[in-house]
């Protein structure tokens, strides 16, 4: 590892001062610009495989092993004096934030599906957007489903097709490469550790504690591997007569271009309702000039329907 890498990896920590600004996470804009001056934290990161390297994998396995450092000298120290723990929590650990409040828009793109549904969820997670008919929802104050302890607030713009009940789910099932299991503390921890501290995060922590306690009452059935080798496997899971939905939220970009290609030729030979949340771009067929790269495109079939907020909380109908 020589001098390009430390140079990429300081300029893709400069490039995250982007997101987190845009995300409301001064903090992370700070600890972000303070990395990629830093020769001791490139150092720790130049040490890991590249795609070990990510800013979020950096800050998620500090805050996993105490709490987000409150500055950039706090950053610099916690990187001197724990260097090994945080390496090697970010050698196992893997960026996998899971945001429920995705599901609102998952809801607004089968609402008009009659009759059980079946849910597959590919990257899933600690499957807590497996459980759209468990939430409720406030569409611009416009509520659906009874309240529960998962509250999901929505603003919208445009012909939202705002359903008005949820879903009848009769089948949920997973695939990830790594779940994560939502009545493991650990797992827990690692997933609080996950979200960006900011004025949003309290009320996503609070969502994230409901939403797993959920989830953790009603398990999912979840396969370990990878989403194109186990979906066949997935569906077959479903009862027979539902109406099988696969969906999948903020995924494909881990994935390589050919094999995104791969999954989405899979998914159009399967006969099923194909939901996707995703950043433009990501899934084939739907424009990257779509929407700025911090907003998600919500894409029915291949097809672009909405931009909504990559952590959920706004739909605006294309
Ligand atoms: C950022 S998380 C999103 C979780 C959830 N969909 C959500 O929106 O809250 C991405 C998840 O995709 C999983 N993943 C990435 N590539 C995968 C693959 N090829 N096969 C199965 N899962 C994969 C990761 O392990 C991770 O749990």
């Amino acid at each position: 590892m020589g001098d390009a890498d430390r140079t990429r990896i300081a300029r893709e920590f400069r490039s995250f001062t982007e997101a987190a600004a845009g995300a409301g996470s001064p903090l992370y804009v700070e600890l972000a610009a303070a990395v990629a001056e830093d020769d001791r934290a490139l150092d720790l990161l130049l040490d890991l495989p590249t795609d070990k390297q990510q800013p979020m994998l950096l800050f998620g396995a500090i805050a996993f092993l105490g709490a987000p450092p409150a500055d950039a000298d706090e950053l610099r120290a916690v990187i001197r004096d724990d260097g090994d723990r945080i390496r090697e929590t970010m050698r196992t650990r893997f960026t996998q934030t899971n945001e429920p409040a995705r599901c609102a828009a998952v809801l607004t793109a089968i609402g008009d599906l009659r009759g059980p549904v079946g849910l597959v969820e590919v990257g899933s997670s600690a499957g807590l957007c497996l459980y759209p008919d468990r939430y409720s929802y406030e569409f611009d104050g416009r509520p659906v489903g009874p309240r529960s302890a998962v509250h999901l607030t929505c603003t919208t713009s445009g012909p939202v097709p705002v359903p008005a009940g949820l879903p009848e789910v009769v089948g949920r099932v997973g695939i990830d490469q790594n779940p994560l299991d939502p009545s493991d503390p650990d797992d827990r921890a690692w997933l609080r550790a996950l979200v960006w501290p900011g004025p949003n995060a309290a009320s996503r922590l609070e969502r994230l504690d409901a939403a797993a306690a959920l989830a953790a009452r009603e398990p999912a059935t979840v396969l370990t591997g990878d989403l194109v080798d186990r979906l066949g496997e997935a569906l077959d899971l479903l009862p027979a007569d539902c109406t099988p939905v696969v969906f999948h939220t903020a995924v494909l970009v881990y994935l390589e271009r050919d094999r995104r290609e791969e999954f989405a030729a899979l998914v159009r030979s399967l006969g099923v309702r194909w939901v996707a949340q995703e950043a433009a771009g990501i899934v084939p067929g739907v424009p990257r000039d779509l929407a700025r790269p911090d907003s998600f495109v919500l894409s029915v079939d291949g097809r672009a329907l909405a931009v909504t907020a990559p952590h959920g909380g706004r739909i605006g109908w294309l």
